[in-house]
């Protein structure tokens, strides 16, 4: 199967995306790059909404900021009407800078300190709290106006075992059995408008686990409706749709899911009595994850008795998903895309670390120093998720729209890296 899709294109054997050649950019910003399509992030989004509005009138989609927090990303969802789901006190200030008011962010912290509370309540955003502990603390510091909780609705599901974000084994979320208390809590301290929510995981390619999760979720929203006499302003089903990585991997139906997901949604809140609340999804890959390549050049290839390996400068310290997921990102030859894949590379990056491999056992075309290679499906868990590890700056991200581009972010510099660090200790007692 072709991997290059829309904005990915082959000219003459060089990838151009949204109509912008690699090896300009390159040659511009230098490497590794990420480069981000407005294009194809304002698709996803509107493919999204329009599949979901397509079932149901009361629709809001959150952005899951974490898997890119970008200024100029968030402006673009900003632009096309999406909210926001933030989950820690420094995105809540990088949303409202970026321009979404405080009603179009709900904050899902998980561990959340008692200043953190405090900063969110002076922020005006909507809390969806995630423990009985952090309900409490937050009634001390006030009385919201509408409060979520966070439920764990027992089924999980994930590309990868760090990300499932439900079920036995997870820390997120409160139980059926305490999710009643912790809304007769609230409720007795005054909170009028409530919303419930779950999030059972991220990468998911296929409704049916989120369908299995949805009925027993709707099944607690039930009984807090029943038992604790809580009507709900909206239900948020959280988010964890999917892209496919590989060439082969078909990509989630979004008007199947919308679909199916609805009609459960549909029958049970008819069925419970839960009138017709609004229904949030909190997409962050969806939106975001094919809008972006990341370009890193080939600096050695270097053959051993045993492997042949394609050295770049970007290793995890950049893009970590592989190193820590064993994820896959399909690699391309920018500047060889006619060029037949008849080798077979580890594609190896800069970090001291036996496990810094973006790709094994990849087919190539024959790789030399200059080379550039493209890491696709990169724009979500990617720039969000680098380090300075090996004190190593992070990338630089530029934006790209039919044929035009922009730096939407300087390589950092190291400066940077070295800012608030003292030579000398001055001891304090
Ligand atoms: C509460 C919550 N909502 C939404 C998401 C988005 O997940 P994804 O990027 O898989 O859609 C996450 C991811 O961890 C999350 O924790």
């Amino acid at each position: 199967m072709n991997p290059l899709k829309d904005p990915l294109e082959n000219r003459n054997g060089q990838l151009f995306i949204d109509g912008v050649s690699a090896q300009t950019l390159v040659a511009k910003f230098d490497t590794p790059l990420y480069v981000i399509s407005e294009r194809r992030i304002r698709n996803n989004y509107q493919r999204l909404q329009q599949a979901l509005s397509r079932n149901y009138g009361k629709i809001k989609i959150f952005y899951a900021m974490k898997a890119n927090s970008n200024l100029a990303v968030l402006k673009i969802l900003e632009s096309e009407g999406a909210n926001v789901d933030a989950v820690s006190p420094g995105e809540v200030a990088t949303a409202l800078k970026s321009g979404f008011s405080a009603d179009r962010i709900l904050f899902t912290g998980t561990s959340v300190r008692t200043d953190e509370l405090k900063f969110l309540v002076d922020s005006g955003v909507t809390i969806n709290v995630d423990s009985q502990s952090q309900l409490e603390r937050l009634l001390k510091i006030t009385v919201p106006k509408t409060l979520s909780v966070r439920v764990n609705p027992e089924v999980g599901a994930g590309h990868h075992e760090h990300c499932i974000t439900a079920g036995k084994q997870s820390k997120f979320g409160i139980w059926e059995q305490d999710a009643v208390k912790a809304y007769e809590t609230a409720k007795k301290a005054g909170v009028q408008h409530f919303g419930i929510h779950m999030h059972i995981g991220s990468g998911i390619l296929d409704a049916e686990p989120f369908l299995m999760a949805l009925e027993k979720f709707l099944s607690v929203a039930k009984l807090v409706h029943d038992q604790a006499g809580v009507d709900f302003d909206f239900i948020d089903v959280g988010g964890g749709l999917g892209i496919p990585y590989k060439p082969e991997e078909k990509p989630l139906d979004v008007q199947y899911f919308s679909d199916k997901v609805l009609s459960l949604f549909k029958a049970k809140t008819r069925e419970y009595g839960l009138g017709e609340p609004f229904l949030h999804v909190e997409p962050g890959r969806y939106l975001v994850a094919d809008a972006c390549v990341l370009l890193t050049a080939v600096n050695t290839v270097k053959v051993t008795p045993f492997r042949k390996f394609a050295c770049v400068d970007a290793g995890f310290n950049t893009l970590v998903r592989p190193a820590m997921y064993g994820s896959y990102h399909h690699i391309l030859a920018a500047n060889k895309l006619n060029a037949p894949a008849e080798e077979t590379y580890d594609v190896a990056g800069p970090i001291c670390e036996s496990g810094d491999l973006l790709a094994k056992d990849r087919k190539l075309p024959k790789l030399e120093e200059g080379d550039l290679l493209a890491v696709l499906n990169a724009g979500a868990y990617g720039f969000s998720m680098s380090s300075p590890y090996n004190t190593r700056s992070r990338a630089a991200e530029v934006m790209v729209k039919e044929g035009k581009f922009g730096l939407v972010r300087e390589r950092e510099r190291l400066e940077d890296l070295l800012r608030g660090q003292t030579e000398t200790v001055e001891w304090m007692q």
